[in-house]
Protein backbone atom coordinates (compact mmCIF):
# COMPACT_ATOMS: atom_id res chain seq x y z
CA UNK A 1 0.00 0.00 0.00
CA UNK A 2 1.27 3.33 -0.87
CA UNK A 3 0.40 6.95 -0.26
CA UNK A 4 -0.90 8.91 -2.48
CA UNK A 5 0.71 12.32 -3.82
CA UNK A 6 0.21 15.07 -1.05
CA UNK A 7 1.27 17.16 1.39
CA UNK A 8 0.91 16.19 5.20
CA UNK A 9 -0.09 19.54 7.41
CA UNK A 10 1.00 18.61 10.66
CA UNK A 11 -0.58 21.45 13.33
CA UNK A 12 1.81 20.72 16.21
CA UNK A 13 4.19 20.36 14.31
CA UNK A 14 6.60 21.33 17.23
CA UNK A 15 4.63 19.33 20.05
CA UNK A 16 4.98 15.86 21.99
CA UNK A 17 2.56 13.91 20.14
CA UNK A 18 4.05 14.46 16.82
CA UNK A 19 8.01 14.15 18.29
CA UNK A 20 6.86 10.56 20.20
CA UNK A 21 4.26 8.98 17.44
CA UNK A 22 4.59 10.33 14.09
CA UNK A 23 7.11 11.52 12.94
CA UNK A 24 8.87 7.42 14.32
CA UNK A 25 5.52 6.21 12.01
CA UNK A 26 6.38 8.55 9.32
CA UNK A 27 9.96 7.10 8.81
CA UNK A 28 9.17 4.12 8.81
CA UNK A 29 6.56 4.38 6.07
CA UNK A 30 9.85 6.22 4.25
CA UNK A 31 11.60 3.58 4.70
CA UNK A 32 8.88 0.98 3.69
CA UNK A 33 8.56 2.89 0.09
CA UNK A 34 4.49 3.61 1.15
CA UNK A 35 4.96 7.56 0.66
CA UNK A 36 5.82 8.50 -2.51
CA UNK A 37 8.62 10.82 -3.85
CA UNK A 38 5.41 13.76 -4.42
CA UNK A 39 5.15 13.91 -1.04
CA UNK A 40 6.05 16.85 1.59
CA UNK A 41 5.58 16.60 5.32
CA UNK A 42 4.51 20.58 6.32
CA UNK A 43 4.87 21.79 9.59
CA UNK A 44 2.68 24.09 11.24
CA UNK A 45 3.19 25.25 14.81
CA UNK A 46 3.75 28.23 17.34
CA UNK A 47 7.04 27.95 17.68
CA UNK A 48 8.93 30.53 14.95
CA UNK A 49 11.26 27.58 13.51
CA UNK A 50 12.96 27.82 9.47
CA UNK A 51 12.25 24.93 6.99
CA UNK A 52 15.74 23.66 8.24
CA UNK A 53 15.26 24.00 11.74
CA UNK A 54 12.23 21.71 11.55
CA UNK A 55 14.23 19.66 9.21
CA UNK A 56 16.60 19.29 11.85
CA UNK A 57 13.89 18.95 14.38
CA UNK A 58 12.68 15.44 12.56
CA UNK A 59 15.81 14.14 12.41
CA UNK A 60 16.67 14.78 16.19
CA UNK A 61 13.66 12.70 17.06
CA UNK A 62 14.44 10.15 14.02
CA UNK A 63 17.63 9.43 13.05
CA UNK A 64 18.26 9.43 9.19
CA UNK A 65 21.05 6.82 9.55
CA UNK A 66 19.89 3.63 7.13
CA UNK A 67 16.81 5.42 6.07
CA UNK A 68 18.03 7.13 2.61
CA UNK A 69 14.24 7.92 2.11
CA UNK A 70 14.06 10.03 5.71
CA UNK A 71 16.48 11.30 4.96
CA UNK A 72 15.64 12.83 1.05
CA UNK A 73 11.98 13.43 2.82
CA UNK A 74 13.38 15.35 5.70
CA UNK A 75 15.17 17.51 3.53
CA UNK A 76 11.85 18.60 1.72
CA UNK A 77 9.94 19.67 4.97
CA UNK A 78 8.27 23.24 5.24
CA UNK A 79 7.31 24.90 8.49
CA UNK A 80 4.96 27.82 8.79
CA UNK A 81 4.52 29.10 11.87
CA UNK A 82 1.87 31.77 13.82
CA UNK A 83 -1.15 31.20 16.32
CA UNK A 84 -3.97 28.87 15.14
CA UNK A 85 -6.77 31.59 14.68
CA UNK A 86 -4.30 33.77 12.97
CA UNK A 87 -5.33 33.82 9.15
CA UNK A 88 -2.12 34.85 8.38
CA UNK A 89 -0.63 31.60 9.14
CA UNK A 90 -3.31 30.25 6.73
CA UNK A 91 -2.11 32.55 4.25
CA UNK A 92 1.50 31.54 4.46
CA UNK A 93 0.30 28.08 4.65
CA UNK A 94 -1.34 27.98 1.73
CA UNK A 95 1.50 29.63 0.23
CA UNK A 96 3.86 27.17 0.73
CA UNK A 97 1.53 24.65 -0.40
CA UNK A 98 1.00 26.22 -3.58
CA UNK A 99 4.86 26.02 -3.77
CA UNK A 100 4.96 22.07 -2.69
CA UNK A 101 2.76 21.40 -5.82
CA UNK A 102 5.03 23.35 -7.95
CA UNK A 103 7.82 22.17 -7.02
CA UNK A 104 7.27 18.76 -5.69
CA UNK A 105 3.78 17.76 -7.51
CA UNK A 106 1.90 16.91 -4.68
CA UNK A 107 -1.16 17.59 -6.85
CA UNK A 108 -3.34 20.22 -4.58
CA UNK A 109 -4.03 17.21 -2.40
CA UNK A 110 -3.93 17.36 1.36
CA UNK A 111 -4.33 15.68 5.05
CA UNK A 112 -4.31 18.19 7.57
CA UNK A 113 -2.90 16.56 10.94
CA UNK A 114 -4.34 17.89 14.02
CA UNK A 115 -1.67 17.01 16.56
CA UNK A 116 -3.01 19.89 19.12
CA UNK A 117 -5.31 19.97 22.13
CA UNK A 118 -8.81 19.15 21.00
CA UNK A 119 -10.03 22.65 21.99
CA UNK A 120 -8.06 24.06 19.12
CA UNK A 121 -9.82 21.51 16.67
CA UNK A 122 -12.49 24.10 16.16
CA UNK A 123 -10.10 27.50 15.44
CA UNK A 124 -8.28 25.07 13.18
CA UNK A 125 -11.04 23.28 11.09
CA UNK A 126 -13.01 27.07 11.19
CA UNK A 127 -9.57 29.03 10.35
CA UNK A 128 -9.21 26.46 7.35
CA UNK A 129 -13.02 26.90 6.02
CA UNK A 130 -12.43 30.91 6.33
CA UNK A 131 -9.18 30.65 4.33
CA UNK A 132 -11.01 28.10 1.59
CA UNK A 133 -8.78 25.31 2.21
CA UNK A 134 -10.96 22.82 3.60
CA UNK A 135 -11.81 21.82 -0.20
CA UNK A 136 -10.12 20.69 -2.94
CA UNK A 137 -9.64 21.92 -5.89
CA UNK A 138 -10.52 18.93 -9.17
CA UNK A 139 -10.56 16.09 -8.31
CA UNK A 140 -7.85 16.08 -5.61
CA UNK A 141 -8.59 15.61 -1.80
CA UNK A 142 -8.58 17.50 1.25
CA UNK A 143 -8.54 15.23 4.63
CA UNK A 144 -8.56 16.54 8.32
CA UNK A 145 -7.26 13.76 11.10
CA UNK A 146 -8.24 14.39 14.41
CA UNK A 147 -7.93 11.72 17.91
CA UNK A 148 -10.13 11.77 20.52
CA UNK A 149 -11.27 12.77 22.72
CA UNK A 150 -14.55 13.88 20.64
CA UNK A 151 -16.16 16.15 22.90
CA UNK A 152 -16.06 16.11 26.58
CA UNK A 153 -20.44 15.04 26.48
CA UNK A 154 -22.93 14.56 23.98
CA UNK A 155 -23.57 18.45 23.92
CA UNK A 156 -19.97 19.64 23.17
CA UNK A 157 -19.25 16.66 20.58
CA UNK A 158 -22.30 17.84 19.02
CA UNK A 159 -20.38 21.73 19.16
CA UNK A 160 -17.54 19.91 17.98
CA UNK A 161 -19.30 17.96 14.84
CA UNK A 162 -20.77 21.60 13.73
CA UNK A 163 -17.67 23.25 13.79
CA UNK A 164 -15.94 20.72 11.69
CA UNK A 165 -18.43 19.97 9.38
CA UNK A 166 -18.82 24.03 8.77
CA UNK A 167 -15.52 23.07 6.38
CA UNK A 168 -15.38 19.06 6.37
CA UNK A 169 -18.07 16.78 5.27
CA UNK A 170 -17.96 13.87 6.76
CA UNK A 171 -15.92 11.69 4.05
CA UNK A 172 -13.05 14.38 4.47
CA UNK A 173 -13.08 13.85 8.41
CA UNK A 174 -10.70 11.60 9.91
CA UNK A 175 -11.57 10.34 13.26
CA UNK A 176 -8.56 8.08 15.15
CA UNK A 177 -9.15 5.74 17.80
CA UNK A 178 -6.00 4.60 17.55
CA UNK A 179 -7.47 1.01 19.43
CA UNK A 180 -8.96 0.38 16.34
CA UNK A 181 -5.68 0.42 14.62
CA UNK A 182 -4.04 -2.72 16.82
CA UNK A 183 -3.23 -5.58 15.44
CA UNK A 184 -5.61 -7.53 17.43
CA UNK A 185 -8.58 -5.40 17.45
CA UNK A 186 -8.28 -6.29 13.57
CA UNK A 187 -7.99 -9.57 14.39
CA UNK A 188 -11.29 -9.42 15.53
CA UNK A 189 -13.05 -8.95 12.11
CA UNK A 190 -10.81 -11.87 10.95
CA UNK A 191 -11.45 -14.46 14.08
CA UNK A 192 -15.34 -13.79 13.56
CA UNK A 193 -15.56 -13.64 9.57
CA UNK A 194 -12.82 -15.44 8.13
CA UNK A 195 -13.64 -18.51 10.20
CA UNK A 196 -16.96 -20.90 10.24
CA UNK A 197 -16.39 -21.96 13.38
CA UNK A 198 -17.19 -19.54 15.53
CA UNK A 199 -20.69 -17.56 14.11
CA UNK A 200 -22.53 -20.28 15.58
CA UNK A 201 -21.80 -19.94 19.15
CA UNK A 202 -21.49 -16.60 18.66
CA UNK A 203 -24.77 -15.73 20.38
CA UNK A 204 -26.92 -15.97 23.67
CA UNK A 205 -27.53 -19.30 23.14
CA UNK A 206 -23.97 -20.28 24.02
CA UNK A 207 -22.17 -17.27 25.31
CA UNK A 208 -23.15 -16.48 29.40
CA UNK A 209 -21.77 -13.19 29.43
CA UNK A 210 -19.41 -11.05 27.77
CA UNK A 211 -15.97 -9.20 29.75
CA UNK A 212 -14.17 -6.52 28.41
CA UNK A 213 -11.12 -5.36 30.45
CA UNK A 214 -8.46 -2.53 30.14
CA UNK A 215 -6.62 -2.70 32.90
CA UNK A 216 -3.17 -0.30 33.19
CA UNK A 217 -0.83 -0.68 35.62
CA UNK A 218 0.52 2.85 35.30
CA UNK A 219 -1.13 5.53 37.14
CA UNK A 220 -1.70 9.25 35.83
CA UNK A 221 1.89 10.35 35.71
CA UNK A 222 2.65 13.61 34.96
CA UNK A 223 -1.01 14.09 32.99
CA UNK A 224 -2.85 15.19 36.76
CA UNK A 225 -4.44 18.33 34.62
CA UNK A 226 -5.51 16.50 32.10
CA UNK A 227 -7.10 13.39 33.80
CA UNK A 228 -8.37 15.55 36.32
CA UNK A 229 -11.15 16.82 34.01
CA UNK A 230 -11.56 13.42 31.75
CA UNK A 231 -11.22 10.38 34.04
CA UNK A 232 -11.27 6.27 33.18
CA UNK A 233 -15.06 6.84 32.07
CA UNK A 234 -14.28 9.88 28.92
CA UNK A 235 -10.55 8.60 28.71
CA UNK A 236 -11.19 5.02 28.05
CA UNK A 237 -14.87 3.53 28.03
CA UNK A 238 -16.62 6.46 25.70
CA UNK A 239 -14.23 5.53 22.96
CA UNK A 240 -11.96 3.06 23.03
CA UNK A 241 -14.18 0.13 25.37
CA UNK A 242 -16.70 0.86 23.37
CA UNK A 243 -15.43 0.41 19.94
CA UNK A 244 -13.99 -3.18 21.14
CA UNK A 245 -16.98 -3.75 21.95
CA UNK A 246 -19.03 -3.25 19.43
CA UNK A 247 -16.61 -4.68 16.89
CA UNK A 248 -16.57 -8.10 18.92
CA UNK A 249 -20.32 -8.17 19.52
CA UNK A 250 -21.86 -6.20 16.20
CA UNK A 251 -24.01 -8.24 13.29
CA UNK A 252 -22.01 -9.64 10.17
CA UNK A 253 -21.39 -6.62 7.90
CA UNK A 254 -23.15 -6.72 4.30
CA UNK A 255 -19.61 -6.69 2.60
CA UNK A 256 -16.36 -5.27 4.27
CA UNK A 257 -16.98 -1.61 2.75
CA UNK A 258 -15.68 0.76 5.88
CA UNK A 259 -19.58 2.11 5.57
CA UNK A 260 -21.25 -1.19 5.99
CA UNK A 261 -18.77 -2.23 8.93
CA UNK A 262 -19.17 1.04 10.70
CA UNK A 263 -23.14 0.82 10.08
CA UNK A 264 -23.08 -2.44 11.86
CA UNK A 265 -20.76 -0.50 14.92
CA UNK A 266 -23.25 1.96 15.07
CA UNK A 267 -26.34 -0.62 15.23
CA UNK A 268 -24.74 -2.35 17.82
CA UNK A 269 -24.15 0.79 20.04
CA UNK A 270 -27.70 2.09 19.78
CA UNK A 271 -28.46 -1.34 20.77
CA UNK A 272 -26.88 -0.78 24.27
CA UNK A 273 -29.41 -0.02 26.78
CA UNK A 274 -28.50 3.37 27.91
CA UNK A 275 -28.68 3.30 31.68
CA UNK A 276 -30.71 6.39 32.58
CA UNK A 277 -32.60 6.05 35.72
CA UNK A 278 -31.08 6.70 38.64
CA UNK A 279 -31.93 3.19 40.50
CA UNK A 280 -30.27 1.37 37.31
CA UNK A 281 -27.26 3.21 36.99
CA UNK A 282 -26.07 2.76 40.80
CA UNK A 283 -27.31 -1.23 40.70
CA UNK A 284 -25.21 -1.27 37.29
CA UNK A 285 -22.20 1.37 37.30
CA UNK A 286 -19.47 1.66 39.71
CA UNK A 287 -16.22 4.08 40.07
CA UNK A 288 -13.50 4.00 41.93
CA UNK A 289 -10.44 5.99 43.09
CA UNK A 290 -6.47 4.28 43.46
CA UNK A 291 -5.21 5.24 46.91
CA UNK A 292 -1.47 4.38 48.04
CA UNK A 293 -0.50 1.19 47.26
CA UNK A 294 1.90 -1.63 46.40
CA UNK A 295 4.60 -3.11 48.40
CA UNK A 296 7.32 -1.10 50.52
CA UNK A 297 9.64 -1.60 47.62
CA UNK A 298 7.50 0.10 45.27
CA UNK A 299 5.28 1.91 47.03
CA UNK A 300 2.70 3.96 44.52
CA UNK A 301 1.23 7.50 45.20
CA UNK A 302 -2.51 7.65 46.05
CA UNK A 303 -4.18 9.43 43.03
CA UNK A 304 -4.85 12.37 44.81
CA UNK A 305 -0.85 12.42 45.62
CA UNK A 306 -0.02 13.07 42.12
CA UNK A 307 0.68 16.40 40.85
CA UNK A 308 -2.23 18.36 39.19
CA UNK A 309 -4.83 16.73 40.87
CA UNK A 310 -6.87 18.03 43.56
CA UNK A 311 -6.77 16.31 47.04
CA UNK A 312 -10.29 16.00 47.43
CA UNK A 313 -10.60 15.16 44.04
CA UNK A 314 -13.53 12.97 42.95
CA UNK A 315 -12.27 11.57 39.38
CA UNK A 316 -12.52 8.02 38.35
CA UNK A 317 -9.42 6.13 37.93
CA UNK A 318 -11.46 2.89 37.60
CA UNK A 319 -15.02 2.08 35.64
CA UNK A 320 -16.90 -0.85 36.03
CA UNK A 321 -20.09 -1.67 34.08
CA UNK A 322 -22.87 -4.38 33.21
CA UNK A 323 -24.32 -3.25 30.02
CA UNK A 324 -27.47 -5.03 28.15
CA UNK A 325 -28.00 -5.16 24.58
CA UNK A 326 -31.50 -5.06 23.30
CA UNK A 327 -31.24 -6.96 19.66
CA UNK A 328 -31.81 -10.75 19.32
CA UNK A 329 -28.38 -12.06 18.97
CA UNK A 330 -27.29 -11.00 23.07
CA UNK A 331 -30.29 -10.05 24.92
CA UNK A 332 -30.13 -11.22 28.14
CA UNK A 333 -26.09 -11.65 27.96
CA UNK A 334 -24.36 -9.23 30.23
CA UNK A 335 -21.64 -7.32 28.84
CA UNK A 336 -19.19 -6.70 32.22
CA UNK A 337 -17.02 -4.00 31.27
CA UNK A 338 -13.96 -2.66 33.56
CA UNK A 339 -10.69 -0.37 32.77
CA UNK A 340 -8.51 1.41 35.57
CA UNK A 341 -5.51 2.40 36.60
CA UNK A 342 -3.02 1.27 38.65
CA UNK A 343 -4.22 -2.17 38.48
CA UNK A 344 -2.37 -5.32 38.93
CA UNK A 345 -1.46 -6.30 35.23
CA UNK A 346 -1.66 -4.45 32.07
CA UNK A 347 -4.06 -6.47 30.07
CA UNK A 348 -6.66 -5.59 27.53
CA UNK A 349 -8.74 -8.63 26.59
CA UNK A 350 -12.03 -9.34 25.23
CA UNK A 351 -13.58 -12.88 26.67
CA UNK A 352 -16.95 -14.74 26.35
CA UNK A 353 -17.64 -17.29 28.73
CA UNK A 354 -19.53 -19.95 27.63
CA UNK A 355 -23.40 -21.35 29.71
CA UNK A 356 -21.80 -24.28 32.15
CA UNK A 357 -22.90 -27.84 31.13
CA UNK A 358 -26.06 -28.52 33.08
CA UNK A 359 -24.38 -32.03 35.08
CA UNK A 360 -21.28 -30.79 36.25
CA UNK A 361 -21.12 -32.94 39.76
CA UNK A 362 -20.71 -35.92 37.40
CA UNK A 363 -17.08 -35.80 37.43
CA UNK A 364 -16.32 -35.50 41.35
CA UNK A 365 -13.15 -34.43 42.61
CA UNK A 366 -12.82 -32.02 39.83
CA UNK A 367 -11.72 -28.19 40.48
CA UNK A 368 -14.46 -26.74 42.73
CA UNK A 369 -17.06 -25.38 40.42
CA UNK A 370 -15.11 -25.41 37.22
CA UNK A 371 -14.54 -22.08 35.72
CA UNK A 372 -16.79 -22.02 32.48
CA UNK A 373 -15.54 -22.49 29.01
CA UNK A 374 -14.31 -19.15 27.63
CA UNK A 375 -13.24 -18.14 24.67
CA UNK A 376 -10.75 -14.95 25.04
CA UNK A 377 -9.05 -12.52 22.85
CA UNK A 378 -5.92 -10.70 24.43
CA UNK A 379 -5.43 -7.80 22.70
CA UNK A 380 -2.51 -6.82 24.41
CA UNK A 381 0.35 -7.37 25.54
CA UNK A 382 0.94 -11.18 24.40
CA UNK A 383 -1.65 -10.76 21.74
CA UNK A 384 -3.35 -14.11 21.15
CA UNK A 385 -6.64 -15.84 21.78
CA UNK A 386 -7.06 -18.86 23.92
CA UNK A 387 -10.34 -21.22 24.15
CA UNK A 388 -10.13 -22.67 27.90
CA UNK A 389 -12.56 -25.74 28.19
CA UNK A 390 -12.00 -28.86 30.66
CA UNK A 391 -10.15 -31.80 30.13
CA UNK A 392 -9.69 -35.05 31.89
CA UNK A 393 -6.38 -34.83 34.47
CA UNK A 394 -4.34 -38.20 33.93
CA UNK A 395 -5.16 -41.14 36.39
CA UNK A 396 -7.33 -43.48 37.56
CA UNK A 397 -9.91 -40.95 38.68
CA UNK A 398 -11.94 -38.83 36.34
CA UNK A 399 -10.68 -35.88 37.35
CA UNK A 400 -11.29 -32.76 34.98
CA UNK A 401 -9.55 -29.59 35.10
CA UNK A 402 -9.19 -26.23 33.46
CA UNK A 403 -6.82 -26.46 30.06
CA UNK A 404 -6.19 -24.30 27.54
CA UNK A 405 -5.25 -24.41 23.16
CA UNK A 406 -3.74 -21.04 22.86
CA UNK A 407 -2.72 -19.24 19.66
CA UNK A 408 -0.16 -16.42 20.07
CA UNK A 409 0.84 -13.39 17.51
CA UNK A 410 4.14 -14.45 18.52
CA UNK A 411 3.71 -17.79 15.99
CA UNK A 412 3.97 -15.18 13.11
CA UNK A 413 7.34 -14.05 11.73
CA UNK A 414 5.85 -10.66 10.17
CA UNK A 415 6.53 -7.84 13.16
CA UNK A 416 2.88 -5.67 14.30
CA UNK A 417 2.42 -2.77 12.57
CA UNK A 418 2.59 0.21 15.25
CA UNK A 419 -0.91 1.45 15.32
CA UNK A 420 0.43 5.44 14.25
CA UNK A 421 1.76 4.03 11.37
CA UNK A 422 -1.40 2.11 10.29
CA UNK A 423 -3.86 5.10 10.51
CA UNK A 424 -1.30 7.39 8.93
CA UNK A 425 -1.65 5.63 5.80
CA UNK A 426 -5.09 4.93 6.06
CA UNK A 427 -5.65 8.52 6.03
CA UNK A 428 -3.00 9.29 3.37
CA UNK A 429 -4.84 6.74 0.72
CA UNK A 430 -8.24 7.72 2.46
CA UNK A 431 -9.50 4.43 3.51
CA UNK A 432 -11.99 5.72 6.81
CA UNK A 433 -12.36 1.89 8.07
CA UNK A 434 -10.50 2.45 11.46
CA UNK A 435 -11.80 5.75 11.76
CA UNK A 436 -14.72 6.82 13.86
CA UNK A 437 -17.64 8.28 12.29
CA UNK A 438 -19.49 11.27 14.01
CA UNK A 439 -23.01 9.32 14.65
CA UNK A 440 -20.79 6.67 16.62
CA UNK A 441 -19.36 9.32 18.60
CA UNK A 442 -22.77 10.82 19.29
CA UNK A 443 -24.10 7.30 20.07
CA UNK A 444 -21.03 6.38 22.79
CA UNK A 445 -21.63 9.55 24.68
CA UNK A 446 -25.41 8.77 24.69
CA UNK A 447 -24.46 5.94 26.40
CA UNK A 448 -21.92 6.93 29.02
CA UNK A 449 -23.71 10.70 30.01
CA UNK A 450 -26.08 9.73 32.10
CA UNK A 451 -23.80 7.86 34.40
CA UNK A 452 -21.20 10.68 34.52
CA UNK A 453 -23.95 13.39 35.35
CA UNK A 454 -25.38 10.57 37.99
CA UNK A 455 -21.45 10.55 39.43
CA UNK A 456 -21.01 14.28 39.47
CA UNK A 457 -24.48 15.26 41.60
CA UNK A 458 -24.05 11.81 44.21
CA UNK A 459 -22.94 13.47 46.93
CA UNK A 460 -21.33 9.94 48.35
CA UNK A 461 -17.12 9.53 48.87
CA UNK A 462 -16.11 7.81 45.34
CA UNK A 463 -15.37 4.07 46.56
CA UNK A 464 -11.18 3.88 47.08
CA UNK A 465 -9.22 0.66 46.03
CA UNK A 466 -5.63 0.57 46.28
CA UNK A 467 -3.06 0.49 43.94
CA UNK A 468 -1.98 -2.81 42.36
CA UNK A 469 -5.13 -3.81 42.96
CA UNK A 470 -8.14 -4.82 40.92
CA UNK A 471 -10.79 -1.56 41.61
CA UNK A 472 -12.93 -1.51 44.61
CA UNK A 473 -15.20 -4.07 46.02
CA UNK A 474 -18.23 -2.69 44.76
CA UNK A 475 -17.01 -3.88 40.90
CA UNK A 476 -16.52 -7.83 42.54
CA UNK A 477 -19.76 -7.32 44.02
CA UNK A 478 -21.98 -6.29 40.86
CA UNK A 479 -20.36 -9.28 39.12
CA UNK A 480 -21.53 -11.05 41.71
CA UNK A 481 -24.62 -10.02 42.19
CA UNK A 482 -25.56 -12.06 38.97
CA UNK A 483 -23.67 -15.37 40.32
CA UNK A 484 -20.60 -14.36 38.03
CA UNK A 485 -17.64 -13.19 38.67
CA UNK A 486 -14.76 -11.01 37.23
CA UNK A 487 -12.08 -12.89 35.51
CA UNK A 488 -8.94 -13.89 37.32
CA UNK A 489 -5.96 -12.88 35.45
CA UNK A 490 -2.52 -12.39 36.19
C1 LIG B 1 -5.18 6.74 25.78
C2 LIG B 1 -5.52 7.28 27.13
O1 LIG B 1 -6.22 7.02 24.86
O2 LIG B 1 -5.00 5.35 25.85
C3 LIG B 1 -4.47 6.91 28.13
O3 LIG B 1 -5.69 8.70 27.07
C4 LIG B 1 -4.20 5.44 28.12
O4 LIG B 1 -4.84 7.33 29.45
C5 LIG B 1 -3.95 4.96 26.72
O5 LIG B 1 -3.08 5.17 28.95
C6 LIG B 1 -3.84 3.46 26.65
O6 LIG B 1 -3.41 3.08 25.38
P1 LIG B 1 -2.58 1.77 25.17
O7 LIG B 1 -2.40 1.69 23.68
O8 LIG B 1 -1.32 1.91 25.94
O9 LIG B 1 -3.44 0.66 25.70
Amino acid sequence: RRSPACCLVIFGASGDLTARKLLPALSRLAAYGALPREFVLVGVARTPMTDDEFASLCRRHVAAEGNPRWQELTDTVRYVHGGYDDPATYQRLSEVLAECDRDHGTGGNRVHYFSVPPRLFSPIALSLGKAGMSQADGDGFVRAVIEKPFGWDEDSARDLYADLSSSFGEDQIFRIDHYLAKETVQNLLALRFANSVFEPIWNRTWVDNVQITVAETLGVGDRGGFYETTGAMRDIVQNHVLQVLSLFLMEPPTSFHPEAIRDEKVKLLRAIRPLDEEADIAANAVRGQYTRGGTREDLMPGYREESGVDPLSSTETFVALRLDISNWRWNGVPVYVRTGKRLPARVTEVAMEFHRPPQLPLFPGSEAGLEPDALVVRIQPDEGLSLRFGAKVPGHAFRVQKASMDFSYESFEQESIDAYERVILDALIGDPTLFIRADEVGRSWRIVDPVLRYWSQDSRPIPLYQAATWGPAEADALAARDGRRWRRLP
